[in-house]
């Protein structure tokens, strides 16, 4: 139990249980606190992978499509609150099945490589356990919203909250609604990310966000070309 109350073991066996996606692409995701430095990190392994001659297609949640984007923009805007956490789950769990619909899926049928900050692990660990409605409820409507889609590789990239505070500030950018929550909010939202991480770790790589970046970035595209090139040499 967290903080809240509420239960964040996570049933994986389902989760990876889901279909698998297209022969040929790889969906590679980031995820991690807010402040973790996911866009960073997100855009250096895209130059690395650009380097090597892949096809990659960036993309984020919330938004990623022109339908997603606009709910990202009603989901994340202060105005709208206070709004109830099921309206939330729901609203992103919408922009994600028409991200994975018209985006995600047709990149991975070409045989691209897809790297998208953030997938279902923020709605299970924001929703599911920051807003207390249970990680298993969130995980099912997000296997249903992404049609069982599972990522090839989860980057977590794990902050402690001092951390992650001190890069917000420093941004200095405007604060959505998700930022402005108390640090409790924060705590069981890390905690139900390693939870993930820790019940199928072969499809996590888990890293100290608070590490230099170059080290993260080579750690990341270690394990991402490896990945690549072993899924080359099964199809081969
Ligand atoms: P964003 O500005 O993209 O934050 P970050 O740079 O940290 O990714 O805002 C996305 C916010 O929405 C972030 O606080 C996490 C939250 N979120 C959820 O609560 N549930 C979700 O399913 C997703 C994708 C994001």
């Amino acid at each position: 139990m967290d903080a809240h109350g509420t239960a964040v073991a996570v049933g994986c066996d389902r989760y990876s249980g889901g279909v698998k996606q297209s022969a040929g692409g790889a969906l590679i995701v980031f995820e991690g606190g807010d402040g973790a430095g996911k866009s960073t990190q997100a855009a250096a392994l895209v130059a690395a992978l650009r380097r090597d001659g892949r096809t990659v297609t960036l993309t984020r949640e919330p938004g990623g499509t022109p339908l997603a984007e606009s709910v990202r923009s009603l989901v994340l805007d202060p105005s709208h609150a206070p709004v109830s956490a099921v309206t939330e789950a729901l609203l992103f769990a919408s922009a994600r099945a028409d991200h994975v619909a018209r985006r995600i899926r047709p990149a991975l049928e070409r045989g691209e490589v897809v790297i998208c900050d953030r997938f279902v692990d923020s709605s299970v660990a924001y929703q599911g356990a920051g807003r207390g409605l249970g990680t298993e409820r969130v995980l099912e409507l997000n296997r249903w919203a992404v049609q069982g889609l599972v990522p090839e590789l989860t980057v977590l990239l794990d902050v402690d909250q001092t951390t992650a505070e001190a890069r917000r500030r420093e941004r200095a950018l405007a604060t959505d609604r998700m930022e402005s929550e108390a640090r409790a909010f924060h705590d069981a939202v890390n905690a139900a990310f390693r939870e993930l991480a820790a019940h199928a770790p072969s499809r996590y790589l888990v890293l100290d966000a608070s590490a230099p970046a170059a080290e993260l970035t080579d750690a990341i595209v270690d394990r991402v070309t490896g990945i690549l090139a072993e899924r080359t040499e099964v199809s081969a």
